[in-house]
């Protein structure tokens, strides 16, 4: 694996492969010193086109778990706003020697663009409505530790389907690992033809609540609202909003999702973003490991081989 652009990329031995390796480094994160040496000498960039605080901190910290030295490059003080090519851009960091780069990009497919254009590998963090398949990764592993698999279970994700890299990437990699997926949401916030997607469609989410292992709710964009794709905040939330109405009609035992950042009082009620039954902080503590696992599989020594040791690397502390 050079690069990580798109969940359609890997297989379902090499998403399994990655989970796999994940626990590994949620192992690391639990101990005293949070670190091991695997990625000294490796420089990692994290290129950040739009801004995410989570994404870009929680890539960050993983690449200096893994002793990578990281660049943050700004693109306020960039050369880009001087009226630099974005090629210009890339191929100058990598003149430089750089191991990874970590894109994020507002227009879909310049991950790939990138990787055309660099030695170095390229990981997707988020490219327009396309992918981000870190952030499947990461959800997928909270889900298998919350679940024990994904085999067989059935998992809606709500809201703004047609916007959303979140739920593209998602649907391929819970159908992948064996799950059914139900897409639920107004019309206007559906892709126009959703032919070849492995999911059924509901618009009224009151149909399934019941039946569902996973809960998954999509954050609505502010923007959407002025582009007239639903007429008001009050009415999409009592559309499609997880109310304590329909937390209460939810398995006690399902999970409630959703990537952040969380608009609450919209697509999820205050109250219930904080139901026992909500992994949201789980999904954001399991941002770090499963981003050492992409780093350490692009850039390290053994690939995907899981050290026997359990410390990922050369084995020192
Ligand atoms: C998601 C994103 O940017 O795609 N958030 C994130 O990665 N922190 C989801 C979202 O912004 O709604």
């Amino acid at each position: 694996m050079k690069h990580l652009l798109d969940i359609a990329d890997l297989d379902r031995d090499e998403l399994e492969g990655l989970l796999d390796l994940t626990s590994s480094f949620a192992e690391v994160q639990r101990r005293d010193i949070p670190k091991v040496p695997a990625l000294r000498g490796k420089t990692v960039v994290l290129a950040f086109f739009e801004d995410s605080t989570r994404t870009r901190t929680s890539f960050d910290l993983a690449a200096r778990r893994l002793s990578a030295d990281v660049v943050n490059f700004s693109v306020s003080s960039s050369a880009t706003r001087k009226g630099e090519s974005l090629r210009d851009t890339v191929e100058t960091i990598s003149a430089m020697g750089v191991d990874a780069i970590v894109v994020r990009h507002a227009s879909s497919g310049a991950p790939q663009q990138i990787a055309s254009w660099t030695s170095a590998s390229v990981v997707n963090a988020g490219d327009g409505w396309h992918q981000h398949p870190t952030q499947a990764l990461l959800d997928c592993f909270t889900i298998s530790r919350r679940l024990g698999s994904l085999d067989g279970r059935k998992i809606a994700i709500c809201g703004d389907i047609q916007h959303s890299r979140v739920a593209r990437s998602n649907v391929e990699a819970f159908t992948k690992l064996g799950a059914e997926v139900v897409l639920i949401g107004p019309r206007t916030l559906l892709p126009p033809s959703l032919e070849g997607w492995p999911v059924k469609i509901e618009t009224d989410i009151d149909a399934v609540l019941p039946d569902l292992d996973v809960a998954y709710f999509l954050r609505i964009q502010q923007e959407r609202l002025s582009d007239g794709l639903f007429p008001t905040v009050r009415e999409y939330r009592e559309l499609y909003g997880l109310t304590r109405a329909r937390a209460a009609r939810l398995d006690p035992r399902a999970l409630i999702m959703h990537p952040g950042p969380m608009n609450r009082g919209v697509e999820i009620d205050p109250e219930v973003a904080n139901d026992p039954r909500s992994v949201v902080l789980d999904q954001v503590a399991a941002g770090v490991p499963t981003r050492m696992a992409v780093l350490f599989a692009l850039l390290g020594p053994g690939r995907f081989d899981i050290p026997t040791d359990r410390t990922p690397g050369t084995g020192e502390q």
